[in-house]
């Protein structure tokens, strides 16, 4: 098998003193560079649990975590942060963004991070600000874009490392119907340019928009299905 990502027996137990819960309870999965896969179920079922692995902010108990080739599972705090930032580009239901910065500091942040120069840093995050239609929105602070418009910002913000993934969990769960709209339509636009896409959702009309859903139900995939065009 061979994916961007690759999970092989990956398991997450929870410990309180002496209560363990298992909260993902043997997940075997692999996601090809180029795919858009969403993530459902209900509440409880583990799905937080599988974006926090999957983003390289927590470690499986057991289990194999392959990232672009790197297994990942093993790695400390400090290694773990440095694949987060270089591999991954994250969209929040809340859109995290810093109140007082202007658009393009808000993109540009990643490469501060990753050490990328000023001037490079600017060019591209103008560039990826024109790639989510907000080209005129460079110098706009939050506060004075729409919810739509701010997680547009996040998605460029996701999208100026060129990561491996960009990993979205619940992208919608803030916005109104229209900016729910641009928001998967940009999506479904950087799917189509050959992006690779994990979103996790609760909405069934938002998972539809994927082209594979993946079903979690008590931390272990019941389904994993084609959508839409391909089903
Ligand atoms: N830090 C934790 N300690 C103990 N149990 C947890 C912890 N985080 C999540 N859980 C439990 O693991 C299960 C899955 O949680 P989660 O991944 O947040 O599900 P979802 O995101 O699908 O709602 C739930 O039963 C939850 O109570
Ligand atoms: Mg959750």
């Amino acid at each position: 098998m061979s994916g961007i990502i690759e999970l092989e027996g990956v398991r997450k137990t929870y410990r309180s003193g002496s209560i363990e819960f298992e909260a993902l309870r043997g997940i075997d999965t692999t996601i090809a560079e180029g795919e858009y896969v969403a993530v459902i179920g209900p509440s409880g079922s583990g799905k937080s649990t599988l974006m926090n692995i999957l983003g390289c902010l927590d470690t499986p108990s057991e289990g194999r975590y392959l990232l672009a080739g790197e297994d990942v599972s093993q790695m400390g705090e400090a290694q773990l942060a440095e694949v987060r930032n270089r591999r991954i580009g994250f969209v929040f239901q809340q859109f995290n963004l810093l109140a007082m910065l202007p658009a393009w500091r808000n993109v540009e942040l990643p490469l501060v991070y990753a050490g990328v120069p000023r001037a490079e840093r600017r060019e591209r995050a103008v560039a990826a600000l024109g790639r989510v239609g907000l080209a005129d929105r460079i110098d706009n602070r939050p506060g004075e874009l729409s919810g739509g418009q701010q997680q547009r910002v996040a998605v460029a913000r996701a999208l100026v490392t060129e990561p491996a993934m960009i990993l979205a969990d619940e992208p919608t769960g803030n916005l109104d119907s229209q900016s729910t709209t641009d928001v998967l339509a940009l999506l479904d636009e950087l799917h189509a340019a050959g992006r690779t896409i994990v979103l996790i959702t609760h909405e069934h009309e938002v998972a539809a928009r994927a082209s594979r859903n993946l079903v979690i139900r008590d931390g272990a995939i019941t389904s994993d299905e084609p959508v839409g065009a391909l089903a």
